[in-house]
């Protein structure tokens, strides 16, 4: 009797390397109605290891998505007006199950995981000239421990059970995209193995250019093709969910999440881009149908395609490992925080680091450098530095890691952006924001609704042909902008604290060589 009348509404699915998220939105107007939000264990069995348990992310997925329908309930909104589901991801994660099963054969190899670097290392000896750039052109991307070919090259050479399923015929490879599609349409009673363009294109494995699995590739990794799922655009009905208070709803959307944050902060037209500040931190620079290659460390990536029929727009993306996660390290490994919201307050008390530099080159260091040797360093350090310096210096080192890959941008882009879109979850941490204006010395834009990940996939859900419940016309679609940090210190003392910056990464590299 009471009930809300809303029509169409879109949930999505944002399966992120720390957490994972159920969002419902109102189609017409975009307002989120309602969220669930369940966080993910990482495991880092040895020095360099991540894992992830692939059955605890599912369950996670069906947990959110159960609890924001309980929630919309309780709000009086009918849940069945909920007419399509999209998924964004981590990308690269590296999962392989049993399809006849549908168990996991390992745990999942998360993107940022470095047990690839001695395979890294002996493929690289088969390349003319050890190039890691090889196949940059066909592929946008230089041969690094963090994409999945890699780590599916780990898993046949070291797990005698994958070998065994692979000769079987019984193996199936996914990023999570894949292995949560495939289990919610079905799992081994007829679940859809597929990906889209955004996810395949961070495997490897994968031509950019043609948008197929490509042959070569697969020799060179010496990686079965029966393996690999079926490539289909982002936005298109893949299957039904098959369990749950959601039966029968299509799951029409799918985005790597970082593709996924460029489509929800609107960023269609050629040149506007978006940076977004989660475990890791990516910069995306659309630049149209045309893939631009990098000369300056940059990645080129397929940045969607929003309908079968539909052209492939490719993005510039900058790359960084370590944004969330060294705040997330400051309160699991150093403890000098017990929530990661103190490291804003620290920072706060000092307004400086006090000539303290934090390199966490956790992983290597990603875009520019792509060097996997790399180990993170704190220097700078006086008998006065305190942990509150050392919370600032955390906080600046995400900001100077943007300012790298911005630099890079703007010179394989030729227009340098006049301002940064920005979005995650750590842009609710203003002295971030500010730090990060002054670094950049250009000002730094927040969206009204920080939920972009969750929109872009929703959107492409909504918009997929047999859908058709949001509509993709440029008129209706432009990012509101809430919150503007508009740069405060001189350039010349940007540019000081930036040189410094350098001399510090400088120090980080080698250390593994
Ligand atoms: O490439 C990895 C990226 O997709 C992970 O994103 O937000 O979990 O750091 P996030």
């Amino acid at each position: 009797s009471n009930r809300v009348i809303l029509g169409p509404l879109v949930g999505a699915i944002d399966q992120g390397t720390s957490s994972t998220r159920f969002l419902v939105f109102n189609a017409k107007t975009a307002e989120l109605l309602s969220h669930h939000q369940v966080e993910i264990k990482q495991k880092f069995p040895k020095e360099g290891w991540v894992e992830q348990d692939p059955k605890e992310i599912l369950r996670s997925v069906y947990e959110c998505v159960e609890k924001t329908c309980e929630k919309l309930t309780q709000l009086s909104i009918d849940i069945t007006n909920i007419k399509a589901i999209g998924v964004s991801n981590q990308r690269e994660t590296t999962v392989v199950w049993d399809k006849t099963t549908g168990e996991p054969l390992y745990n999942a190899i998360v993107w940022l995981d470095l047990r690839t670097q001695s395979t890294v290392e002996r493929l690289l000896k088969r390349i003319p000239g050890k190039n890691k750039n090889f196949f940059k052109n066909r592929t946008g991307l230089p041969l690094s421990t963090y994409f999945s070919a890699v780590k599916i090259r780990w898993l046949l050479d070291n797990v005698e059970e994958i070998r065994h399923a692979v000769s079987e015929g019984r193996a199936m490879f996914g990023t999570v995209d894949s292995w949560i599609i495939w289990s919610l349409t079905g799992a081994k009673n007829g679940g859809v193995h597929c990906t889209d363009v955004t996810n395949a294109s961070r495997t490897m494995l994968f031509n950019i250019h043609t948008l197929e699995w490509d042959t070569e590739l697969c020799q060179f990794f010496d990686i079965p093709m029966e393996l690999l799922p079926k490539v289909r655009s982002s936005s298109e009905i893949y299957g039904l969910m098959k369990s749950g208070a959601l039966t029968g709803v299509p799951i029409s959307g799918c985005l790597g999440d970082q593709s996924a944050a460029l489509v929800g902060q609107m960023c269609f037209q050629d040149g506007q881009a978006k940076n977004t500040y989660g475990t890791g931190c990516f910069l995306l620079c659309n630049t149209g149908s045309k893939p631009v290659l990098s000369d300056h460390g940059l990645l080129t990536t397929v940045a969607y395609k929003l309908g079968r029929d539909k052209p492939a727009c490719y993005a510039l993306e900058g790359s960084v490992a370590i944004a969330g996660a060294v705040v997330r390290w400051l309160r699991d490994n150093l403890g000098i925080v017990k929530t990661t919201e103190e490291v804003e307050k620290l920072a706060a008390e000092v307004g400086t680091s006090y000539g303290c530099y934090f390199v966490p080159a956790f992983s290597g260091l990603y875009a520019p450098y792509w060097e996997p040797s790399a180990r993170g360093i704190i220097c700078g350090l006086t008998q006065f530095t305190n942990r509150n310096h050392i919370a600032f210096a955390a906080l600046e080192a995400v900001c100077f890691q943007t300012r790298e890959i911005l630099d890079a941008m703007n010179q394989d882009y030729g227009i340098p952006l006049g301002q940064l879109q920005v979005d995650g979850g750590m842009t609710s941490n203003k002295i971030l924001m500010q730090l990060q204006a002054d670094i950049l010395c250009i000002p730094v834009v927040k969206p009204s609704m920080p939920e972009t990940t969750a929109l872009g996939a929703a959107m492409a859900a909504g918009a997929a042909e047999g859908v058709g419940v949001w509509s993709l016309n440029p008129g209706d679609l432009t990012a509101v902008t809430c919150e503007r940090f508009e740069p405060q210190i001189n350039p010349e003392e940007s540019e000081f604290r930036y040189a410094r910056w350098k001399k510090a990464v400088m120090k980080s590299m080698g250390w593994e060589s």
